[in-house]
């Protein structure tokens, strides 16, 4: 089974960054190391159509070499070739509740897709204390992001308060049932269980305190019928030094990684772990 690695960028990096980031990394990642893992790129949005672009860029320089002239190749033909090629995904870092119309400065779920992007992280806790979003938002940005054919990479996690108090499973039982909508059919889902006592701060979780929280997590989403295809991954302070160990812990699909994702060798060395 693939796993998968998300880069949550957050508010950092300029245009010329992000180049270099993508210069340095794409042409070291292996078909090998894609038979193992799955990339996620997460920049600020105004980033995603230039990084698709740069990557497209290595992909036509790419197929050139190996079939002649691109203008040649017809444009489904090319189309396929393009996707074949892609080694790193696109994702938004989240979007906007409403479809679209008059709402100043934000970002539809429509836009992410036709910038390139496949898919798009909501409810990150950040989002959640510092811009207000409650559960019944990232359920109505949910619905939108699957109308508009991208994957949601929901986030959950509990605070530090919640996790001493023992209460903190409840707590993300009621993140999962009210962050999801009721009724919507999901074809496929990315689950980031990130505690919040983790982002940031150097602090992870046992193995043991990840296996049981995942393993509930996962009975939680079994149960919910209407959830085609789900992976769970964990986020919090991932960096390369702990990164092979939390993959191998059970239940774990995948990482969801902030600051550690920023310098590239060492986000190379995450993909390679
Ligand atoms: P961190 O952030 O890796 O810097 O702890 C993770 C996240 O917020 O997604």
């Amino acid at each position: 089974m693939k796993k998968i690695i998300i880069a949550n960028w957050k508010m950092n990096k300029t245009f010329d960054e992000a180049q270099r980031w993508i210069e340095y990394i794409n042409p070291k990642i292996t078909t090998e190391l894609l038979n193992n893992t799955q990339i996620i790129l997460c920049p600020p949005a105004i980033m995603l159509d230039f990084i698709d672009g740069l990557l497209l860029d290595d992909e036509l320089a790419e197929i050139e070499k190996l079939k002649g002239d691109v203008e040649q190749i017809e444009q489904k033909e090319l189309e396929k070739l393009i996707k074949n090629l892609r080694k790193i995904n696109l994702g938004a870092q989240d979007c906007s509740s409403a479809e679209k119309g008059a709402f100043t400065g934000e970002i539809s779920a429509g836009m992410i897709k036709d910038s390139g992007s496949e898919y798009v992280i909501l409810g990150h806790s950040e989002r959640r204390q510092l811009r207000n979003e409650t559960d019944e938002i990232v359920s109505q940005k949910i619905t939108l992001a699957v109308k508009a054919n991208l994957t949601p990479i929901l986030c959950i996690g509990e605070s530090k308060a919640l996790r001493e108090s023992g209460e903190f499973k409840n707590f993300l039982k009621s993140q999962l049932n009210k962050s999801i909508p009721e009724d919507l059919k999901v074809s496929k889902l990315i689950l980031a269980y990130e505690p919040i006592w983790s982002i940031g701060t150097g602090i992870v979780p046992t193995c043991a305190q990840i296996i049981d929280t995942l393993e509930f997590i996962k009975t939680e989403l079994s149960n919910n019928s209407n959830i085609a295809e789900f992976k769970i991954l964990y986020g919090g302070s991932v960096t390369a030094e702990n990164s092979s160990e939390i993959l191998k812990t059970k239940n774990v699909d995948g990482l969801l990684v902030g600051g550690a994702s920023l310098e590239s060798e060492g986000f190379l060395q995450i993909i390679k772990s």
